[in-house]
C-alpha cells in the first residue's frame, strides 16, 4: 500500500471527466487499497480517484466512526434524487474550507463492487452526502463549484495566500 498526493483546488485537474472502467483487475484492487489508505491517514471520509489524478470512475467512502465500513463504488450512477438536507461540507482538495451546500436527502446508487457484481443501495442523510460529494469530483467538480461566485473569489483567494505561506 501507499499513501498517494491529493490533487488541490483549483488544479485543473479536477475538472477532468472520470471514464468508466471497463476491467477490475489487480491494478484497480491496489488503486482502491492506495485510496483507503489515503483517506484514512488524511483523514477523510470519502475519496474519488479524480483527486488523486487517476480519472476513472471510482470513488471509496467510510461513513463509521471506527474506520470499519469501507465501501467501494465502481462506475456509480445516481438515480432517484429525494428531497433536500443541507449541511457543512469540507473535502481534501480544499483544505481548511468548510461551507454550508444543498443536498438530496435520499439518493439510489447503482454500482459495481469490487468483485464487479451490479449493486444497487438507498442512500440517506451523511451517506447521501458523501455519495453526491464524490459523484461530482468525478463530473470534474468540487462542492466549491455550488457555492456562489463570491464565496468561491474568497475561497480561492485564502487558498492561495496558504499556498504562498507554506511554499
Ligand atoms: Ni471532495
Amino acid at each position: 500500500m501507499a499513501l498517494l498526493p491529493i490533487l488541490r483546488f483549483p488544479d485543473v485537474r479536477l475538472k477532468k471527466i472520470a471514464q468508466p472502467i471497463s476491467c477490475i483487475d489487480e491494478s484497480i484492487r491496489r488503486l482502491v487499497n492506495d485510496m483507503a489508505e489515503t483517506m484514512y491517514e488524511a483523514p477523510g471520509i470519502g475519496l474519488a480517484a479524480t483527486q488523486v489524478d487517476v480519472h476513472k470512475q471510482l470513488i471509496i467512502i467510510d461513513v463509521s466512526e471506527d474506520k470499519s465500513d469501507l465501501r467501494v463504488f465502481i462506475n456509480p450512477r445516481l438515480e432517484q434524487c429525494e428531497g433536500s438536507q443541507e449541511g457543512e461540507e469540507g473535502c481534501l482538495s480544499v483544505p481548511g474550507v468548510y461551507e454550508k451546500v444543498e443536498r438530496s436527502q435520499r439518493v439510489t446508487v447503482h454500482y459495481l463492487d469490487i468483485d464487479g457484481r451490479q449493486q444497487s443501495l438507498v442512500a440517506e442523510g451523511l451517506l447521501a452526502v458523501c455519495l453526491q460529494h464524490e459523484l461530482d469530483h468525478l463530473n470534474g467538480k468540487v462542492f466549491v463549484d455550488h457555492l456562489s461566485l463570491l464565496k468561491q473569489a474568497r475561497i480561492r483567494s485564502k487558498l492561495a495566500k496558504k499556498a504562498r505561506v507554506t511554499a
